[in-house]
């Protein structure tokens, strides 16, 4: 079933990102049925909503209606959230002091489930006591108001009252609808590449851009865990309410992973972590004809069978290869040499698979012999079918 959203938008100058979220919102499944003030119609048409939502857009509570039923409340039983974007110091008073005047304000009466309430003016009206004190009112009521950020302002102040990008009230409310199936456990992710130096200004390095592991990261999140991610540099940002520890080398990755691994009941190694070090570091920048140019290299521990040495029976381990030849018959000797549960082969080789893009294509090996092929979909996409196996396999063994 798709999931039914009550946007509404009051008349702020940051309406006019709404048809983004809107978009967003609409390509992800999401039924968004719009609510907008007359004053929102001011700087939004109600005509790009309906078109990009592919719903009537309700401005007023007199207009000619389809339905014969009771409209107002029709639309605050359909929803599952409602989202204010943004929410204006004139429509937070009325919500505080349930005052219903209007389409938006009346539906919101009738609206007994999750709202989130997205104020955004200028800084000194989000600063006066009056709003501060509805804002009170409101989360004491259960509301929840998201802060503003901070920065430049349409009235020309810098400060706190900024409306988030639409992308990040997309997200939050993704991580709203999604399955709590997480709740309680705490999640150890790795990810990117690892670098290892030959000298202040040169490394050995991979392709890894780290957003297979963050991908992991962020739907475990948003799935109810609490999630810790380890990472080499990454190319993508980390959600916010994921614990992030960032290394550089494969040593100092092990060490960091090490430490968090008997604290955690689920461990996904996303990291594309470097096989070999330079034997040597130098401390200062190499120069051409100071050296013979041969790099001599050592081997690094390798952390993904070290943690399968030491696992406890129901803490699942998720590891990844990453292969260019034989890639099913290698993957299968790593899930066995490597003592883990559950093996995530990337054929590196495909189009739109492995390092540094936004999909992958990926088998899934499993400890009792089972495979599972994915098509191409999605890095998230991949991440949630993984974590959702990994829960299985956890029930499973703690059944047993
Ligand atoms: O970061 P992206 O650009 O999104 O790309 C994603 C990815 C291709 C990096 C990712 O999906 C992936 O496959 N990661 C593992 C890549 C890798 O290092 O594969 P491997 O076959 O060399 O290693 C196998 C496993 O052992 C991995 O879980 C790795 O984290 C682990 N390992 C490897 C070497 C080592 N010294 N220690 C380890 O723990």
């Amino acid at each position: 079933m798709s999931s039914s959203i009550l946007l509404g938008i009051t008349g702020g100058i940051s309406a006019y990102k709404i048809p983004s979220l809107v978009r967003l919102m609409v390509k992800a499944g999401m039924n968004v049925q719009v609510v907008m003030t007359l004053s929102a119609s001011k700087f939004v048409t109600p005509m790009t909503l309906a078109t990009l939502s592919g719903n009537p857009v309700y401005c007023d509570m007199w207009g000619e209606r389809d339905r014969p039923s009771v409209e107002h409340i029709f639309l605050a039983d359909a929803a599952r959230i409602a989202i204010i974007a943004p929410a204006t110091a004139n429509f937070i008073g009325k919500l505080a002091h349930g005052i219903a005047d209007d389409m938006l304000t009346t539906v919101m009466m009738a609206f007994n489930k999750p709202v989130l309430i997205y104020p955004a003016m200028n800084i000194n009206m989000y600063n006066n006591p009056i709003l501060k004190e509805n804002l009170e009112r409101l989360m004491s009521l259960g509301y929840q108001v998201m802060a503003p950020e901070k920065g430049d302002l349409a009235c020309g102040w810098v400060g706190e009252g900024r409306m988030p990008e639409p992308e990040a009230i997309f997200l939050e409310v993704k991580r709203r609808l999604a399955p709590r199936d997480m709740d309680g456990l705490r999640v150890l992710v790795t990810a990117g590449p690892t670098e290892e130096p030959l000298d202040p200004v040169r490394f050995l390095t991979n392709r890894s851009s780290g957003k297979m592991g963050v991908a992991i990261a962020k739907r475990a999140l948003q799935r109810g865990a609490k999630v810790c991610l380890v990472s080499g540099p990454l190319k993508v940002s980390v959600p916010v309410g994921v614990d992030h520890i960032k290394v550089r080398t494969a040593l100092e990755m092990m060490e960091k992973v090490l430490e968090l691994f008997h604290e955690s009941d689920m461990v996904f190694k996303a990291a594309a972590v470097a096989d070999f070090r330079p034997e040597f570091t130098c401390r200062e920048k190499i120069k051409k004809g100071d050296l013979d140019p041969t790099v001599n290299l050592i081997c690094n521990p390798d952390i993904l069978a070290t943690l399968g040495s030491k696992k406890w029976p129901d803490q699942v381990l998720v590891g990844f290869a990453a292969e260019t030849t034989d890639p099913i018959e290698n993957a299968r000797v790593k899930l066995k040499k490597k003592n883990v549960d559950i093996l995530v082969l990337n054929d590196v080789t495909q189009p739109g698979a492995g390092f540094d893009c936004d999909t992958n294509v990926v088998r899934l090996l499993f400890r009792n012999g089972d495979e599972e092929q994915l098509s191409l979909m999605s890095k998230e996409d991949v991440a949630d079918k993984i974590i959702s196996r990994a829960i299985e396999m956890r029930r499973h063994s703690r059944e047993r």
